[in-house]
């Protein structure tokens, strides 16, 4: 379908591929059909957060068979480093008014959390019927805060993580699968 970026074309840069492209199409089949399921006959709203989950987002709203509509955030917790500074700033805002509405939050990974929780904070405030949250990826640290995810497709060890939208310093986002960068890549 597409040439996309592989393993060779990633050199010395790439450390190993954590998951691949086919686990991660399987895995947003089997929770695509848990939110079918889950919202029959509702009007789901997934509100994709900027700019990781763009490759969820898409891969997941096509493996749907409901329809649905799309909205996005984008907020800002990091910086070009790999630690979260827990200041979250809006940088933009959804088009929708979400008050009672069914409303989804698609998230690439949650690693400490304090993205989500001042996410489900906010998005709560503004009076939505339901508000829950699917990510594709989950590090330990995630287990410590009293976030209820509803959906999740992989817990994932405490490694700093690129690809299928996940970047460092904005790079890497395009790979089709979910790997860890060699040290030298972070000039270690
Ligand atoms: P948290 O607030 O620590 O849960 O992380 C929030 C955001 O940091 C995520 O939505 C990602 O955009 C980014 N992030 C966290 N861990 C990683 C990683 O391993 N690789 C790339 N980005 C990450
Ligand atoms: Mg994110």
């Amino acid at each position: 379908m597409y040439r996309a970026v592989n393993e060779i074309d990633m050199g010395a840069e790439l450390e190993k591929v954590l998951i691949t492209k086919a686990e991660i199409d399987a895995k947003l089949l089997e929770l695509a059909a848990e939110i079918d399921r889950d919202y029959a006959g509702k009007d789901l709203l997934i509100v994709g957060v900027l700019k990781g989950a763009v490759m969820v987002m898409a891969d997941l709203a096509r493996a749907l068979s409901s329809r649905v509509t799309m909205d996005w955030m984008a907020v800002s917790s990091y910086g070009a480093g790999t630690k979260s500074s827990g200041v979250v700033r809006i940088l933009k805002d959804l088009d929708t008014d979400i008050a009672g509405r069914d409303v989804l939050i698609v998230e690439d990974i949650i690693d400490s959390g304090l993205t989500l929780s001042w996410l489900i904070s906010n998005l709560g405030s503004r009076g939505p019927a339901s508000l829950e949250v699917c990510t594709l990826l989950r590090k330990p640290e995630a287990a410590k805060v009293e976030i209820d995810v509803k959906y999740t497709g992989f817990d994932i060890p405490n490694e700093f993580v690129v690809g299928y939208g996940l970047d460092y310093a904005e790079k890497y986002r395009n790979l089709p699968f979910v790997g860890t960068l060699a040290p030298h890549v972070y000039g270690g």
